[in-house]
């Protein structure tokens, strides 16, 4: 047998990074992340890197030996930090304010270590029966009822998309996973309901599973932003009538320009009725019914059929950890299973392997950091902060409505708050209050203490202040507010 020439390959320059080298590297970046964690409040929040800075800064080519950490580490502080934009910073106020906590990048560490790929039980059964302990844990902090089986997912769009998918499944006599749309005789038009404050992520989930745009029924939402069911039981009938075929409704808890909450009891009946596929969206705001007081949220769920929510939005883990429970797993099974000959073990028929409830074949091991989270916290501590980051919206709600320059634009069910400015309230014209709050955003945001974003309401412009990180506190909101009334009163 020929052997392979070894006349390019260099044997002292193979394997992995030394172990020593490793230690002493590791305690060097957890000395980084600790010098990160302690100054983070000094980073301007928002960067103020321009297009291409970032790149051009870089070199073209890709390296050819072996650079010293000394060298990465200096171009990471001085090249790459520049270009961040701080969301651990507990002035990031933007879109969901959200956490990498500690307990969390210690697991993402031991994570990436391990590598393990979490796609059969027997590819590693610690990591299997992990997720399906915390899953179970989760379910009873949420509160969702008994059987509701969970997976953890990277994102909830993706969340979303799969439950689209096995509720297009779902339907009787269709089988699309086996024939296609065009495989089936007669197909009529597949009808998705939602409100017209919706995420993004149904109409992309709509795109991804063959259902067209133009089957998107946004429900009209009243003056809390919430679906108005009457519209929704309307449109149903319409298109039935219309000769349609209505597969599925995505009600949302904590909607994302305003969190508001959709009356998923009322809308969970409307599903029944039509023998719909009913999915709950609650990817922001879903954690809170964690929080005793808050437990109402769950109410309703004996007639949901998948339930999304986002760890990595507000319980403090990093992303990417988004958790999907289902009613009837089997039913999400059936829609996506396929297993190849490599892929069949002995134990298949007593565990459970998770690729088969989803499109990803390679999953990360993120109960890793979910336990990590629920242990280090506990449910108490969980709930002592979803507590005061509630209460200190509150407060800034409160500022809001006891200026006179300022206008509260939606209720405030969790830790969002909408606002414009319109000194006196005097001003109706909505492209001077657009161009007034606009100009206002760009220069609190450029002086990098605060991190801002914009919505629009109706063709309104709205500023959002959204609370969520774990080191965000009641002083925080104190000097938000300072800043952004004294930036509004010195450009007025
Ligand atoms: C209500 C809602 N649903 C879904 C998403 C999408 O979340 P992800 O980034 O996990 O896909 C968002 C993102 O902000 C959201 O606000």
């Amino acid at each position: 047998m020929k052997s392979f020439d070894m006349k390019n390959i260099d044997p002292g320059n193979l394997g992995d990074m030394p172990l020593d080298d490793f230690k002493s590297l590791g305690n060097r970046f957890v000395e980084w992340i600790c010098s990160y964690f302690g100054d983070i409040a000094s980073y301007p929040v928002l960067s103020t890197s321009k297009p291409g800075d970032i790149r051009n800064a870089l070199p073209g080519n890709p390296p050819e030996y072996s650079e010293s950490f000394n060298d990465i580490i200096k171009d990471l502080d001085n090249i790459i930090m520049p270009g961040i934009t701080h969301w651990n910073h507990p002035n990031f106020n933007a879109y969901f304010s959200n956490t990498g906590s500690g307990p969390a990048v210690l697991a993402d560490l031991v994570t990436a270590a391990l590598n393990v790929n979490v796609m059969l039980w027997k590819t590693s059964p610690s990591a299997t029966e992990l997720e399906e302990t915390v899953m179970e844990w989760m379910r009873q902090l949420l509160g969702l009822p008994d059987g509701f089986f969970g997976m953890i997912i990277d994102t909830a769009s993706t969340a979303t998309f799969t439950s689209i998918v096995a509720a297009r499944e779902n339907v009787p006599g269709l089988n699309i996973r086996l024939k296609g749309f065009a495989g089936v005789e007669g197909l009529k038009p597949m009808i998705l309901y939602c409100s017209d404050q919706a995420h993004s992520s149904v109409e992309k989930g709509a795109v991804a599973a063959g259902i067209g745009l133009e089957n998107v029924r946004k429900i009209k939402s009243d003056e809390n932003f919430s679906i108005i069911t009457s519209e929704l039981e309307k449109n149903i009938r319409a298109d039935i009538n219309n000769g349609k075929l209505p597969f599925v409704v995505v009600s949302t808890i904590g909607t994302t320009s305003t969190t508001s909450i959709d009356p998923v009891p009322e809308i969970g009946r409307i599903s029944r009725k039509y023998g719909l596929w009913h999915h709950v969206d609650g990817a922001y705001a879903g954690v809170v019914s964690i929080v005793p007081e808050r437990r109402s949220l769950m109410d309703g769920f004996e007639n949901v059929d998948s339930y999304v929510t986002n760890p990595h939005k507000w319980l403090f883990a990093p992303i990417d950890t988004s958790l999907i429970f289902y009613r009837d797993p089997e039913k999400v099974r059936s829609a996506f299973s396929i297993v190849p000959e490599y892929l069949k073990t002995a134990e298949s028929s007593e565990t459970i392997d998770y690729m088969n409830y989803g499109i990803q074949l390679g999953r990360r091991f993120r109960a890793l950091k979910l336990w990590f989270i629920l242990r280090y916290f506990g449910r108490q501590g969980l709930i002592n902060r979803l507590r005061d980051h509630l209460r200190i919206s509150l407060m800034f709600r409160d500022f809001i409505e006891e200026s006179e320059d300022f206008e509260l634009m939606a209720p405030v069910p969790f830790s969002v708050i909408c606002f414009r400015f319109n000194p006196g309230r005097k001003i109706s014209d909505e492209d001077e209050l657009e161009k007034i709050n606009s100009d206002l955003m760009e220069k609190i945001n450029s002086t990098g203490k605060l991190f801002l974003s914009h919505t629009k309401l109706r063709g309104k412009y709205i500023i959002r202040y959204a609370v969520g990180n774990i080191n965000t506190n009641e002083d925080h909101i104190k000097k938000a507010w300072e800043l952004i009334s004294s930036s509004a009163e010195a450009g007025s």
